[in-house]
């Protein structure tokens, strides 16, 4: 992939998302944050693709990826009027529809093995695990996206818990209840260095725990470098109110992340 593929995908995409007519205001801001989202994604692929210095047109082809990876997006929440694949599509099987039906990949000349990458990882950025049977690149694309996608959630989830003078955001805590106690299977998955699914998750707090164990599924070293960094873990443990149980958590998830930079 090229450079000027990078810069015809995002011409792609904000044509695609242009085509949509009569939005009301709150699709046109749902609209927005999905197009930046994936643009920031797109940013934080490059960034991770040039410290595990990937050749020239790998870096490219996985910021295409990223650039495309949240496409169904849009016709998700027109159709369905939600962000909540349970409740509606997948919208990674979407997104390849659409790539498809749009033939965008055709636009930007890939060939069949850029081509099966792309779906590849769209296909996995939304699953609970990475599926097998990948060949060993499209695993390594699935891998980049699927950490750098988990990075800007955590950047905005983030962002959200730390200001306190923030509109409640129904998209962000999934229209859960409040609650001080983390659930106790939540609390039995994340102690035992396990990602938190999402059918356990009762509560808004129970939300920011399954947040945390998302350490434990960053494929790239660099990765929980960026999340120590940018302190993810320290503000979402900030918004939290304290208990033995959260303090044992935060503490697991803590080691964890310092270790694996060690390790
Ligand atoms: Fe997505």
């Amino acid at each position: 992939m090229t450079a000027d593929g990078v810069d015809l995908s995002i011409k792609l995409l904000n044509s695609y998302i242009e085509s949509f007519g009569g939005l009301s205001e709150k699709q046109q801001k749902n609209f927005e944050i999905k197009q930046k989202h994936a643009l920031r994604v797109a940013d934080i692929s490059k960034w991770m693709c040039e410290k595990l210095e990937f050749a020239e047109e790998d870096k490219n082809l996985a910021v295409v990826t990223a650039v495309f990876h949240d496409i169904g997006r849009f016709r998700q929440l027109m159709e369905h009027n939600t962000f909540n694949d349970l409740n509606s599509v997948d919208h990674a099987e979407l997104a390849v529809e659409i790539l498809k039906k749009e033939q965008f990949l055709t636009k930007l000349a890939c060939n069949e093995e850029e081509e099966n990458i792309i779906y590849a990882a769209i296909l996995a950025h939304n699953k609970f695990d990475i599926p097998k049977k990948l060949g060993e690149k499209e695993l390594l694309f699935v891998q980049l996206l699927r950490d750098a996608d988990k990075l800007d959630i955590l950047k905005v989830l983030t962002d959200y818990y730390s200001d306190r003078n923030a509109e409640p955001n129904h998209t962000l805590t999934w229209e859960l209840p409040k609650s001080p106690w983390v659930s106790d299977t939540v609390a039995k998955e994340i102690l035992a260095g396990k990602l938190v699914s999402k059918k356990n998750v009762v509560s808004e707090l129970d939300v920011k725990i399954m947040q945390m164990s998302w350490i434990f599924d960053l494929n790239f070293r660099i990765s929980v470098g960026y999340v120590l960094e940018k302190r993810f873990l320290e503000k979402i443990y900030d918004s939290t109110t304290k208990s033995d149980r959260i303090i044992d958590i935060y503490r697991k998830v803590k080691v964890f992340a310092e270790n694996r930079m060690m390790g």
